[in-house]
């Protein structure tokens, strides 16, 4: 129910722009395309809000590939291709597939709104004592040490912070020009 709205939004935002790129020079024209366009970003973050609150059903009707399946079809309405690459075979713990949901969620939500990638990578990996989650785009990458002095970092360090608790890791690396990539690790006893 709410991914559809948000995949209907992010529609809407996307004959907005082609709406604009066919172009009348009006600046008023411009001027109201622009603020049809914020304010479905707005809902568009406050859908993704809710859905982030629905997390633990969202997960227990399909799991966590299904639900990431589901959140990539949305990330392509906006232009961008995407793929999940999994060999899942053993069941992950629920309380570890919520921490890897949400790190997950803020990861796609940063390439969204910051990478202009064309295309994200995501892998989740069953390993030897736990799990392994990468999420890569091929966007325009930041300077990680410029990022924390200018006092940003929430989700990221919130993504941190989750994995830790978990006793497990989180990495980042990013690249200006060549992308972002995050990988997170969480430990489990499988079989
Ligand atoms: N995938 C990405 N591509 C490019 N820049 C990124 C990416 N992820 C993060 N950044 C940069 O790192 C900064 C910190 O990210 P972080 O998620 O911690 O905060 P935020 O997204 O700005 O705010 P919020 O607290 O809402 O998550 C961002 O503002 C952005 O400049
Ligand atoms: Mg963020």
């Amino acid at each position: 129910m709410h991914d559809r709205v948000i995949q209907l939004l992010i529609s809407s935002c996307r004959l907005i722009e082609s709406t604009k790129q066919a172009g009348t020079d009006s600046p008023q024209m411009n001027k109201s395309l622009n603020e049809i366009n914020d304010t479905i970003l707005k809902t568009i973050a406050e859908c993704r809000l809710i859905t982030k609150q629905l997390y633990p059903s969202v997960l227990s009707e399909g799991g966590l590939v299904s639900v990431i399946t589901e959140e990539l079809s949305a990330l392509k309405l906006t232009g961008m291709s995407a793929e999940l690459t999994t060999d899942k075979t053993a069941p992950i713990p629920k309380p570890v597939a919520e921490v890897l949901y949400r790190i997950f969620h803020e990861a796609i939500w940063n390439a969204q709104r910051h990478s202009k990638a064309s295309h994200i990578d995501v892998i989740l990996k069953i390993v030897e004592n736990g799990v392994r989650l990468a999420v890569i785009d091929d966007g325009c990458g930041f300077n990680l040490y410029k990022s924390l002095q200018s006092g940003k970092f929430g989700g990221l360090k919130s993504m941190r912070r989750r994995a830790e608790l978990m006793g497990g890791s989180f990495n980042i690396e990013s690249e200006i020009g060549k992308g972002t990539s995050i990988e997170v690790f969480i430990p489990f006893s499988v079989g």
